[in-house]
């Protein structure tokens, strides 16, 4: 049997990372009410609350409770369930639950709500790319109403792993490259799901449903992005890049998290004490419930650290795991467990106590049927509000790529418009990978939605050429005519919804399919090619990104992809989304990132001098982080700091004037980037540490304003956050790679600091 704790890893993960939690405790009375019930429980009757097994198939829900499931129900021996939906099911299961077992506990129900429940939304990778965190509340908002409507407790969202490899194919379910952004989109999807603001009632308040910040650890290290493979990193990248959003997630109120499946530099997550238990229960003092990933109690044997089912559930509870999802070892081998090693028994308290607490904080103690509104569920499910909340998401996370000799928006002269490729058409992939109870119906298509934008008299045709699925290229030579024919070519080629998601990892990021020969048939016709560019990561497409003149990146957008897309195309909304993260010009060049250290032979396009690139490719991405044209253009002016010193508990305010210079109202994403140029350790070259989207109208121009603690340079070390005396530089820009505006302060003396520089966030005001 490997070790329980690694004792050193323990003090040099995070200690110091001290918070105070955003999730209140609970009210004396509530406390004392779990406290009674926890002391009236058999071990049975515990170990029951533990148990979280699937009441039915992703694409099956509430399958599998049958006459068995119920009688289990009764006996007390169910916590919560996974893979269920439905108002009215749900409320007869939970009566079960409160009227028929001995102490009447309600049930938690839950379900992977990760873009959107009935109405889908843009894939969290694209809602990252909206730079906007209140449209990500707002959808997350969207999405807890009807998940709560439908009798739902608890969605395994937000996915928060950092994703630096766009081979692993879960880098579709996050926001990317960037701790910072991260932890922005994992707090604003935090209180969409669980309510407005901080409120008396809490998550007890109104269509408010519990958050899971997942998959604890570094899920998103994956090596070589291979899904559930191990994560060998430094406990520096840990606590500075992977662990953050994590923080951002806990102090935005996150009453759940999910572990990772995979091993950090050999420990499973699922068993890992130090990290589990040490950091963020002990050390954070985050006071959630924490549930394993499916079947990952279990799979402790798989990763070579359990020998039997009785030893697996005994290292997971040890190291922090307070609910089983789907594996069953806790309900059938827990009670072994304890009667081997009694040390084992308070360890047990406290999980149930975590589970009760969480059925308290939503209030199903003195209401259990609070959620689940059978009238409701007929009217709120795609209804016009959660339409118009997923078209403007849909249309903020286009993200213009390139738009040579301003191809885009589509000019009225463009008479004769040929749509191209086999995923123009499939209305199922826009849906993305995540889908709860989507449905392919409510998907607004593409061509329609083209038709009715478009002028009076154009016309548009689609040929279908080639699709992501086959290498037949038979369809080509009809797209080719088409193509000659057309005074403008609408190009889709990309990924479809199953390319990426989980288990979904790719060696290779190139067009699928007979896409490339199609995109190099139709672009030797030499008519203007719009390309639009579906994906769920990072493509690496030259036949396209370096050949066509104008390209977006598309994503996955939700039901309401196609006007969304035709309103980009036609100019009636600005495209504004930026990457979050960058798209490689080879695979090979993966994992790449901006926030890279300096080396001591920085790369050099002379390919003479030794220095840290690759021979046969060009040096950095072929689109950077942060990157995102408009049909507009922007001027940055007038940089200034208030101060040219700070105290390492101060801050100062980085003040900018940013202008529209272009002929149409437009969207900017004005980006703040930090580097401490000379410090203990080597930094990175560029950090982003503040954004915020501006809409300008043509001519119009405002002071925007960051407030940057010295708290957010500080650096990781085995003792604590440390900030360090000296010169800070700062940049302002349009992407990571297109600074406009530079400065810099110092750091009057050394510091310490109380939390991971990157979950802290930076106050931005427009004026
Ligand atoms: C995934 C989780 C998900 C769970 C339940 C697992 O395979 O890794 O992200 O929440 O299934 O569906």
């Amino acid at each position: 049997m490997g070790p329980l704790i690694d004792r050193r890893a323990l003090l040099a993960t995070g200690a110091a990372l001290g918070m105070a939690p955003a999730l209140p405790a609970l009210a004396a009375d509530q406390d004392a009410r779990v406290r009674a019930l926890l002391a009236q429980m058999t071990l049975d009757e515990k170990i029951g609350q533990t148990h979280q097994p699937a009441g039915g198939r992703q694409k099956a829900l509430n399958s599998k409770i049958d006459a068995t499931a119920l009688d289990l129900v009764r006996k007390g021996g169910v916590g919560s369930y996974l893979h269920v939906a439905g108002a009215a099911f749900l409320r007869e299961l939970q009566r079960t639950a409160v009227e028929e077992s001995r102490l009447k506990i309600p049930l938690l129900f839950a379900i992977d709500v990760v873009h959107g429940f009935r109405t889908l939304y843009p894939v969290p990778l694209a809602m990252a790319a909206t730079f906007d965190p209140e449209i990500v509340r707002a959808t997350a908002r969207m999405a807890a109403v009807e998940t709560a409507v439908s009798g739902l407790h608890w969605t395994f969202a937000p996915m928060v792993d950092i994703a630096r490899d766009p081979r692993w194919g879960r880098i579709v379910e996050g926001a990317g490259e960037d701790p910072y952004l991260g932890g922005v989109m994992a707090a604003a999807q935090v209180r969409g799901f669980q309510g407005e603001g901080p409120s008396s009632k809490g998550l007890a308040a109104k269509d408010s449903i519990l958050a899971c910040a997942k998959h604890f650890g570094a899920y998103g290290a994956a090596a070589g992005g291979r899904d559930y493979d191990s994560a060998e990193l430094s406990d520096r990248t840990l606590n500075e890049v992977y662990l953050p959003p994590f923080h951002a997630a806990a102090k935005a109120g996150a009453g759940t998290m999910m572990t990772a499946f995979n091993d950090l530099n050999g420990a499973p997550t699922t068993a890992n004490t130090a990290l589990v238990r040490g950091v963020l229960k002990t050390q954070w003092t985050w006071p959630g419930l924490v549930v394993s990933d499916w079947n990952a109690i279990l799979e402790l044997i798989n990763h070579g650290i359990a020998e039997n089912p009785v030893q697996a559930a005994a290292l997971a509870l040890k190291a922090g795991i307070d609910m089983d999802m789907a594996s069953g070892v806790y309900a059938a081998h827990l009670k072994t467990a304890i009667s081997q090693d009694p040390s084992l028994s308070p360890l047990l308290d406290q999980a149930v106590t975590r589970i009760l607490t969480a059925k308290m904080r939503l209030g199903l103690f003195d209401d259990p049927y609070r959620f689940g509104d059978v009238e409701r569920e007929k009217t709120v499910f795609v209804g016009p509000e959660h339409r118009a909340i997923a078209r403007e998401a849909a249309r903020k996370a286009v993200v213009l790529l390139k738009n040579d000799g301003g191809l885009l928006p589509i000019a009225p002269s463009a008479r004769k418009i040929a749509v191209i490729g086999a995923l123009a058409t499939d209305n199922l992939s826009q849906l993305g990978s995540w889908k709860a109870r989507g449905q392919v119906a409510d998907v607004a298509p593409l061509l329609p939605a083209l038709k009715a934008i478009a002028p009076t008299g154009t016309e548009i045709v689609h040929v279908a050429g080639a699709g992501p699925r086959s290498d037949d290229e038979t369809g080509i030579p009809a797209a080719v005519e088409a193509a000659k024919v057309a005074d403008l070519v609408l190009l889709m080629v990309g990924e479809d919804f199953d390319h990426s998601g989980e288990s979904r990892s790719r060696s290779d990021l190139s067009l699928p399919g007979a896409q490339s020969a199609l995109a190099r048939a139709v672009l030797a016709v030499g008519k203007p090619v719009v390309v639009l560019l579906p994906s769920g990561r990072p493509l690496v497409a030259p036949e396209v990104l370096e050949r066509a003149p104008a390209v977006l990146a598309t994503w996955f957008l939700g039901v309401e992809a196609g006007p969304a897309l035709a309103d980009i195309l036609f100019g009636k909304a600005a495209p504004g989304g930026r990457l979050p993260v960058g798209f490689p010009r080879a695979t090979g060049q993966s994992p790449t990132y901006y926030a890279h250290v300096p080396t001591g032979r920085p790369a050099d396009p002379d390919l003479a001098k030794d220095t840290v690139r690759y021979h046969d490719v060009d040096i950095g991405p072929l689109f950077p982080f942060g990157h995102g044209l408009s049909y507009a253009s922007f001027a940055y002016s007038d940089l200034a700091l208030d101060r040219d010193n700070v105290a390492p508990s101060g801050a100062v305010k980085v003040s900018l004037t940013i202008a529209n210079t272009g002929s149409v109202a437009a969207d900017e994403v004005v980006q703040l980037y930090v580097r401490d140029p000379v410090a203990s350790v080597a930094r990175p070259v560029k950090e982003l540490r503040g954004f915020v989207r501006v809409t300008l109208k043509p001519g119009e121009r405002r002071r925007v304003t960051f407030t940057l603690a010295a708290a957010q340079l500080a650096i990781w070390s085995p003792e604590g956050w440390r900030v360090e005396a000296g010169k800070v530089e700062v940049m302002v820009g349009s992407s990571s790679a297109d600074i406009r505006l530079r400065g810099a302060f110092t750091i009057a003396a050394p510091g310490k600091a109380r939390e991971p520089a990157t979950a802290i966030p930076t106050p931005v005001s427009v004026a």
